[in-house]
Formats: structure tokens, C-alpha cells, sequence
């Protein structure tokens, strides 16, 4: 028999734990319905921006303008918003086709970091008839008075607010620079956040030597980039209450696998999406399969966290010890370090 790939992520019963994360191919209809085809369990539609609430579409380039701003990095995912995105009425227009086109849950997105009026979009989003809102806290803390206390308690204030105004469930995407990740994880959970969403992949500026300004610059990722969700998945299964979402760096089945088996809820692609079109998740969901049929896995609930640090041999593997085991290693001659080609 079959294993049966259905996956529970934010209460909602997912057909597979492979889920299209928000990008480009996800603002658009076409791409959604051919993601949906080729097995996504769900998809998360691209952010609409607090900046895009607070100031309207037009503002947002001079938004981006200011370069301290800590709202500038964030929305260097796109120069040109009016590309990507054009704004909070299309937006609502968008979640509302996707939600009619698919069959799948409809995941929107809202981008922002601080409590404040623009919250209200998460009720229209509701209305517009997503199934759930992953909240996306992309900020670059560049303020040398701000605390990561006061950091950290305004983005609870924020998942509160957000939580308080839906009926549907609620994942916070976040950043892995917390200087205590596992106790915020769990303050998340209580706050409100049905799922947390693993990690937000920060775009680092570049400097043009020749013309002297600094460049923004999108890269694709790869593949080694997925061990830091991958480890701090591992440490909070079973630990908080929340669903875990895996992002940054899957591009292979075998990555797919084994966020699970550190205990991903499901694990999500944009990237390899981008790079190879949705056609892919059909390629990842047979070698899903292929592999949990010859480990005699029944079901991914079965599989899901088997390799969490609560359910490992060696729980002390995802902390420092493996660090120092590494060096010790190295410096022996025992393990050479991997090349990345
Ligand atoms: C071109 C592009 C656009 C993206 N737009 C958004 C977005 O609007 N909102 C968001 O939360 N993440 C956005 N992301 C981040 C992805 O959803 C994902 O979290 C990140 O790229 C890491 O996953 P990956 O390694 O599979 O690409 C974007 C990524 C790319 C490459």
C-alpha cells in the first residue's frame, strides 16, 4: 500500500507536507493551479507589506528609499513592488481567486512588525477567504537603543493583535537571530501563533565596487542552507505548542525527509520552485514516497519527528557538544569538512 502523505499543519489536514511558500509562482493563477497539480498540499500566497497598508502602493518606493529603515530590507525582496504586488485591494482580489481556482488551503500572507492599524488587513483577508494568514516579522533590528526584550515583546504584541482578530488559524514567520530562539518560540505559541515558520531568509546587501552603491541582491538558495531550520526543528518538537513549517534551502526529496523526520509539520519550496518550475513537487513527492516505502513507513505522521532531538540517540547532537565533536574530528583527521561545489 501507498504511505499516506497527509500532513496536520495549523489544524488544517494537508493531502502532503510539501507546501509551494510564498514567491512569485504563488501570485499567480496559472502557477497555483499547476503547483496544486503537481501534489502542494497547500500554498502560501506572497506578503502583502505593512508599508503597502500604512502608505498605499505608491508610498512604497519611497519607503524603500530610506536606507536605515528597517523596513528597507524587507522590501528589497522586490525593487519594484508594482511588480510583485499591486496592493492591498488587488491583494484581497487575489487570496479571493486562488481560494476559488484550488482545492488546496489557501495560506495568505501579511508582512509586518509593528502592532499597529494596519492589523485590520487580517480580518479582510479572512473575509476574502483565506484558510489561514502566515504573519512574516522581516525586520532588521538597526536601532542600537532597541533591547531584544522590547524587540521580542513587540512582535508578541503583534501575533496577539493578529490572533485576536481571526477565526483562522495563524503562523509567524521569523528570522533564526533570537538570542534565546526556543523560549521565544514557545512565548510565540502563547501568544497565539498556531504555527511557527522556520526561518526567514534575510537577503544580505551587496557593495558594487564599481559604481559604489550598495545593491540589494535576490539570490536563489541552496541546498546546505536548510540545516539551520533543520536543527531548530529538531530541538522544538514536542517542546512548543505549535505546528513547525521548515524553510530555506530545499531543493531534494532527501531534504524534504529530513525535516520531517526532525519533525517539519511540512516543509516548504520556493527556490527550487522558481528554478525548476512546480513540476518539481511531483519529481520530490515520488522520492518521498520511494524512500518510505523501502523504510516500511506508513504514514508521515508516522515518519513526522522520529529524528527530533526528544526522540534521537544522541539529543546532545542538535547542541555545542557536536561543535566541539566536529573540531576534534577535523583536527584528528578523522572527518574531512564538506566541500560545497
Ligand atoms: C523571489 C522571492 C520572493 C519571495 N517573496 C516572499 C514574500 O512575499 N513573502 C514571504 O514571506 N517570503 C517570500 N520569499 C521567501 C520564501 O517564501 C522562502 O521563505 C525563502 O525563499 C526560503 O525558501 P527557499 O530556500 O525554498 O527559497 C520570497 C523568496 C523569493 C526567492
Amino acid at each position: 500500500m501507498s504511505p499516506d502523505l497527509r500532513s496536520h499543519y495549523l489544524g488544517l489536514e494537508l493531502t502532503s507536507p510539501l507546501v509551494a511558500s510564498a514567491s512569485p509562482l504563488t501570485g499567480d493563477l496559472d502557477s497555483l493551479k499547476a503547483l496544486e497539480e503537481a501534489g502542494a498540499g497547500a500554498v502560501v500566497l506572497p506578503s502583502l507589506f505593512e508599508e503597502q497598508i500604512e502608505h498605499g502602493s505608491l508610498e512604497i518606493h519611497n519607503v524603500l528609499e530610506q536606507g536605515t529603515h528597517s523596513f528597507g530590507e524587507a522590501l528589497t525582496y522586490f525593487p519594484e513592488m508594482d511588480d510583485y504586488n499591486t496592493g492591498p485591494d488587488t491583494y484581497l482580489e487575489h487570496v479571493a481567486a486562488a481560494k476559488q481556482a484550488l482545492s488546496i488551503p489557501v495560506i495568505a500572507s501579511l508582512n509586518g512588525i509593528s502592532p499597529g492599524g494596519w492589523v485590520h488587513y487580517a480580518e479582510l483577508v479572512q473575509q476574502a477567504g483565506a484558510d489561514a494568514i502566515e504573519l512574516n516579522v522581516y525586520a532588521v533590528e538597526t536601532d542600537v537603543y532597541a533591547s531584544s526584550a522590547s524587540v521580542e515583546d513587540r512582535t508578541l504584541r503583534l501575533v496577539s493583535k493578529v490572533h485576536s482578530a481571526l477565526s483562522i488559524p495563524l503562523a509567524v514567520k521569523v528570522g533564526p537571530y533570537y538570542t534565546a530562539f526556543a523560549h521565544f518560540a514557545d512565548r510565540l505559541a502563547d501568544a497565539g501563533a498556531d504555527g511557527i515558520v522556520l526561518f526567514n531568509r534575510f537577503l544580505q546587501p551587496d557593495i558594487d565596487l564599481e559604481t559604489l552603491t550598495v545593491r540589494p541582491e535576490l539570490h536563489l538558495s541552496r541546498n546546505e542552507e536548510m540545516r539551520l531550520p533543520l536543527r531548530w526543528i529538531a530541538i522544538l518538537r514536542g517542546r512548543v505548542s505549535a505546528s513547525l513549517a521548515a524553510t530555506s534551502g530545499v531543493q531534494s526529496s532527501d531534504d524534504v525527509l529530513k525535516l520531517l523526520l526532525a519533525g517539519a509539520d511540512v516543509v516548504m519550496l520556493a527556490s527550487a520552485l522558481l528554478r525548476h518550475g512546480p513540476g518539481l513537487l511531483r519529481e520530490l513527492t515520488d522520492g518521498v514516497r520511494a524512500w518510505m516505502e523501502v523504510g516500511e513507513y506508513e504514514s508521515v505522521e508516522q515518519l513526522k519527528g522520529s529524528m527530533s532531538q526528544e526522540s534521537c540517540g544522541d539529543p546532545r547532537a542538535f547542541e555545542r557538544a557536536q561543535y566541539v565533536r566536529a573540531l576534534v574530528d577535523y583536527t584528528s583527521g578523522h572527518r574531512r569538512p564538506a566541500e560545497h561545489g
